[in-house]
């Protein structure tokens, strides 16, 4: 079985004082609270069970906001990152909850047009990742790809190998944890989820997506007011059709 898992901690920081009072992934994007879309991707994909990790700033509001999941079909259970110690840490958290089912992880920040629905059916183990062509790729974790396989991936490069950004959705099988246990804090003092990736690369059981649709992070401002017009802009497509 396939689950779902949202991470949604973090302080903050870069967004203050939109932060200040409430946490960043539930600020608005277009219409709706940021954590709405990547919620919506994992529904769209098939997958019931959900887990949102979040810090404890503000923590009660996903709650209030989200509840059981009842509404929306699915089942939400929500856990508490104590302090920020990195995506892949917040991933851990995961780990009795998830079982020996496998998860598709996104980050509560970033917001895909595309369906992942024929992923997930296909996953069988091992990991995919979702790489998308961009202009700033040294804002991201960057794949060096070769005859369609990743060889590499660098987080943040100075000098990027390639302009295809690793965007911030991933699946794994439940060895993601045991490989979780063995990383050492970066640089910014966080556990990476590029050296989760780096492990998978390693072990020759990384494929990976280019996306077709838009792809944005809504975790700066700019990056928000830009998520934003992109949601508006589908809606209008939407209509239009
Ligand atoms: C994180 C990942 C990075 C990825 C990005 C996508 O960066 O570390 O590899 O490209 O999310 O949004 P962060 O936002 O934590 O700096």
């Amino acid at each position: 079985m396939m689950k779902g898992v949202i991470l949604a901690g973090g302080t903050g920081s870069r967004m203050y004082p939109l932060t200040k009072v409430t946490n960043k992934h539930l600020l608005p994007v277009y219409d709706k609270p940021m954590i709405c879309y990547p919620l919506q991707t994992l529904i769209d994909a098939g997958i019931t069970e959900i887990m949102i990790v979040s810090g404890r700033g503000h923590a009660g509001h996903f709650l209030e906001l989200l509840g059981s999941g009842a509404e929306y079909g699915v089942h939400i259970t929500y856990e508490i990152q104590e302090e920020a110690g990195g995506i892949a840490q917040a991933l851990g958290l995961a780990e009795l909850w998830a079982g020996d089912d496998s998860v598709t992880v996104i980050l509560g920040d970033n917001i895909f047009q595309d369906s992942i629905r024929d992923d997930v059916s296909a996953f069988t183990g091992g990991a995919r990742i979702f790489l998308k062509p961009v202009p700033d790729p040294n804002r991201f974790g960057v794949a060096e790809v070769k005859d369609g396989r990743v060889l590499s991936i660098e987080e943040k490069p100075q000098e990027p190998k390639s302009d295809l950004a690793v965007t911030g959705m991933y699946m794994y099988d439940s060895r993601v944890f045991q490989i979780v246990k063995t990383l050492k804090p970066s640089g910014r003092g966080e556990l990476e989820i590029t050296d989760v990736n780096n492990e998978y690369i390693r072990l020759g059981e990384m494929v990976h997506t280019v996306l077709g649709g838009h792809w944005s992070d809504a975790g700066t401002f700019d990056s928000l007011i830009r998520a934003s017009l992109l949601v508006q802009q589908q809606k209008k497509e939407k209509m239009q059709e």
